[in-house]
């Protein structure tokens, strides 16, 4: 018999195995200023070597159950608070055949309700706006901002339900942070400071997002499963085949990926800049800050602009180099001061992870936050890039960027003020219809993760596995609806 991948590995190598090159946390320990104390926060922890089926990605019966035990279930980010200013503000929550009205009411709380009318389930809002009230555009039932029955045309036939307790709106459980709305339809969801603990205790030490504004918000709907959309942008490992263009200045293979056992809806991934990529032969640091100056200005032949170009002696530490020159950039065009910062917070991509699908960029000055949904079928999802850029020194702080929608046909670069980034992004997205398409040939049994660099893929689906189970014994309903779809024990 032939061994299978699994049996070829020994079980005490599972997911301990590391890239060549400096560790993240070896680029840490040579920061030239004192690193935050989360960044040295780091655990990792097995998940096995078994391949995940693919099935997951392309069959309806999955999404469905996807739809109804884990959109359901779990903590997701709706809007954020700036989008609910006033009394009647409010932002449609579409995700996974739901739809939640999330608004801010007239004592200033916010509260989500099902955007469903009780009389025969219209829905009530479908767009995002401000009222007075919610009518239902059909038969004009209308609800206070505290979701209230207050209105009912032809209420004496309707003795059942007019001024009957149960006729306000029903509601999902809300909670803010740092900026962010985040909702849970569940009835009686575990608390969202509990829920994202790891994500709260490091951003609330080291990484406060206040002082910032929208400065980007687009919503692209992108022809692929939420999950291959989302896997695309949760490892390095893809950079040395989609991103060769940064190999100079990108520890790729080196990148960090952290699970803590004890928080585990939250994880992280730290890919460093400003070091070379083990992949490629040694360069000089001349050699990577010349390529990561390059690319920082745009230059695509490589070239850098006259009087750009730094003399890096032969013994320099690469990432100080450019973290230097990024503080001096932002002091000569902000005025801003970098001094305390460390190069990691200058350079590197810090992103958390909340399960299931809320990504938000740790650092100092631009951060990036992704979302991502399900689409209408397993092939299509919903996947929301915002950039949140510093308030300027003036203390007027600009408007919120508004939202932009892309459609499954449109490129990245079609949305206004994405800047450079939109180049990289598409070269991500330029993918992931082919792996859509791929997983649904015969010839590929299931997708084989890495050990490590994708170790939180095998994680999540361990857990996207966990609340199906958990909803099935709920409604009592037999595990075993599952199993066609189940990640098989290690
Ligand atoms: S369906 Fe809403 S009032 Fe009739
Ligand atoms: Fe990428």
């Amino acid at each position: 018999m032939t061994a299978t991948e699994n049996e070829r590995v020994t079980p005490v190598s599972i997911g301990t195995a590391r890239s060549s090159g400096p560790s993240v946390q070896d680029f840490l320990a040579v920061d030239s200023r004192s690193v935050p104390e989360s960044l040295l926060d780091h655990s990792s922890a097995s998940q096995g070597a078994t391949d995940i089926p693919k099935s997951r990605y392309v069959d309806a019966g999955f999404a469905e159950l996807e739809n109804e035990y884990l959109w359901a279930n779990t903590w997701q980010m709706a809007c954020m608070e700036v989008d609910l200013q006033n009394p009647g503000d409010h932002v449609v929550y579409d995700v996974a055949n739901q739809s939640l009205i999330v608004t801010r009411t007239k004592d200033g709380a916010i509260k989500a309700f099902h955007n469903s009318c009780l009389h025969r389930g219209t829905r009530l809002r479908s767009d995002d706006g401000r009222v007075a009230s919610f009518r239902c555009p059909f038969h004009g039932w209308k609800w206070d901002l505290d979701g209230k029955l207050i209105e009912l045309p032809a209420e004496w036939d309707f003795p059942q339900v007019w001024q009957q307790p149960d006729s306000c709106l029903p509601e999902a459980t809300v909670a803010t942070w740092q900026g962010f709305v985040f909702i849970n339809m569940a009835d009686d969801p575990q608390p969202f400071a509990t829920y994202a603990d790891k994500l709260i205790d490091h951003f609330d030490r080291d990484f406060d997002m206040a002082g910032r504004h929208r400065a980007f918000w687009a919503t692209k709907e992108v022809p692929a499963n939420w999950k291959v959309c989302m896997e695309a942008f949760g490892e390095g490992y893809h950079v040395i085949a989609t991103h060769p263009q940064i190999l100079e200045f990108t520890a790729d293979e080196n990148s960090e990926y952290s699970i803590w056992p004890d928080s585990p809806h939250v994880t992280r991934f730290i890919n460093g800049f400003g070091a070379q990529s083990p992949h490629l032969a040694e360069l000089s640091p001349q050699q990577v800050v010349d390529a990561y100056m390059a690319f920082s200005v745009g230059s695509a032949k490589g070239e850098i602009p006259e009087g750009m170009r730094v003399d890096v002696p032969a013994d320099a530490n690469p990432r100080a180099v450019v973290a230097d020159l990024f503080r001096q950039a932002m002091h000569a065009r902000f005025d801003a001061d970098l001094s305390d910062c460390a190069d990691t917070e200058l350079l590197d991509a810090i992103l958390y992870h909340v399960f299931p699908a809320f990504a938000p960029w740790a650092g100092v000055g631009q951060s990036l936050v992704y979302r991502w949904r399900p689409g209408s079928t397993p092939d299509t999802c919903f996947m929301d890039v915002i950039r949140l850029a510093p308030n300027p020194d003036s203390g007027e702080i600009p408007d919120p960027a508004s939202h932009q929608v892309l459609t499954l046909d449109q490129s990245w670069h079609e949305a206004e003020a994405m800047g450079q980034l939109a180049d990289v992004f598409q070269q991500d997205m330029d993918n992931l219809p082919k792996v859509q398409a791929g997983l649904k040939s015969t010839g590929k049994r299931g997708v084989s993760f890495g050990l490590y660099q994708e170790t939180r893929m095998r994680m999540h689906h361990r857990m996207i596995d966990a609340y199906i189970d958990a909803g099935l014994e709920a409604d009592d309903r037999d595990a075993a609806e599952l199993d066609r779809w189940r990640v098989p024990a290690d």
